[in-house]
């Protein structure tokens, strides 16, 4: 595991620092020493040593648990909630019993350690439905569900009732933006309130995305979200990806993804999309043994003889269930 290692009088500046680039992580504790704090953080890279240390700390690398004298308030409470979300000023938390004192103590606790976070909601059932929604409960702090945030440099407003936004894809937003370069046009499916979208059109002002979203709360605040970050190379959609495909045919140097659930079964879609030779950056759940196999086995039997897809790179995502994961395939596709 990863730590953000700073002296307690600069803790709070890092902490913030950290919080708005979505780069604290969720499942390890806060720790303290009597002169240090350590956060845990989902990713180390170059950049983030830098982030880091511009913010008074240092990337160390952890094995196991470490020892304080003293323990983090939040630790104490590890009984009461297994983790939590920050978007932006809204905690989520996920905790069995939302209405409990002990819940509101730790959402206290989790408000009093940065200033940007002012709500605390719980998560009350799994994310499901086409709209990949959850439902949510209020806990604490000021009554909104608006979320109000910033990720790798782009701002997002959205209702986090009525849309799906996950920031443990923020790494994926940053890899995937990287990969854009020049005038290229890029199709986000499933494009939710414009993470992907957004963020890869800021990067590389020269590309020209559309952005294709069903649920209409979120196409709103995706259509909100490109004025916020003064974006004019992103066209949002409002439509079911199955019928909107066939008014892009050919048009894709890359098509971007993001539905695990059941985006292998759109790939026939896509591959309309795609011009001869596009990329592919496809989300998708899969057994833990032999994940690339069976994401590969999966999408040339939906695509048939519409082409041939080629495995340039895969990666694990995330943790998805006791048996599944979530995986990022990385595909050349030779429409021949
Ligand atoms: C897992 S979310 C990803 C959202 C966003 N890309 C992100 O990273 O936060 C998938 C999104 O796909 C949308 N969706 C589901 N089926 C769709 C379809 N057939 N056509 C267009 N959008 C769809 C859902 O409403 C949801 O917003």
């Amino acid at each position: 595991m990863h730590y953000a290692k700073v002296q307690k009088k600069h803790a709070e500046k890092l902490r913030d620092a950290l919080a708005k680039n979505n780069l604290l992580a969720n499942n390890a504790d806060v720790l303290h020493s009597d002169s240090y704090v350590l956060f845990p953080v989902t990713i180390a890279t170059a950049t983030i040593k830098k982030l880091i240390r511009q913010n008074g700390g240092m990337l160390i690398e952890k094995k196991g648990r470490a020892q304080g004298n003293a323990k983090s308030k939040i630790n104490r409470n590890k009984e009461v909630a297994k983790g939590y979300d920050i978007l932006g000023n809204i905690a989520i938390v996920e905790t069995d019993n939302p209405s409990s004192r002990a819940a509101k103590r730790y959402s206290e606790e989790i408000m009093s350690s940065s200033k940007r976070i002012t709500t605390v909601l719980a998560k009350a059932g799994p994310v499901s439905g086409r709209y990949r929604i959850r439902k949510l409960s209020y806990v604490a702090g000021k009554r909104t569900y608006v979320a109000d945030m910033i990720e790798n440099g782009c701002r997002f407003v959205f209702d986090v009732r009525k849309t799906f936004f996950s920031v443990r894809l923020s790494f994926e937003r940053q890899r995937i933006s990287a990969l854009s370069k020049g005038k290229e046009n890029v199709m986000v499916l499933f494009a939710g309130v414009g993470p992907f979208a957004v963020e890869l059109a800021k990067k590389n002002p020269r590309s020209s995305v559309v952005a294709i979203e069903l649920n209409k709360s979120a196409y709103e605040m995706m259509k909100k979200n490109i004025l916020i970050n003064k974006l004019k190379n992103v066209v949002p959609v409002w439509g079911d990806v199955g019928k909107v495909a066939k008014h892009y045919e050919n048009f894709a140097d890359r098509i971007i993804m993001p539905l695990p659930k059941d985006s292998h079964s759109f790939i026939a879609h896509a591959a309309g999309i795609s011009k001869d030779k596009g990329n592919i950056h496809i989300y998708m759940f899969v057994k833990k043994d032999n994940p690339a196999r069976e994401a590969m086995k999966k999408l040339r039997k939906e695509l048939g003889d519409s082409g041939k897809l080629k495995l340039l790179k895969w990666r694990k995502v995330r943790d998805y269930s006791h048996s599944e994961i979530e995986v990022v395939l990385d595909l050349r596709l030779n429409k021949g």
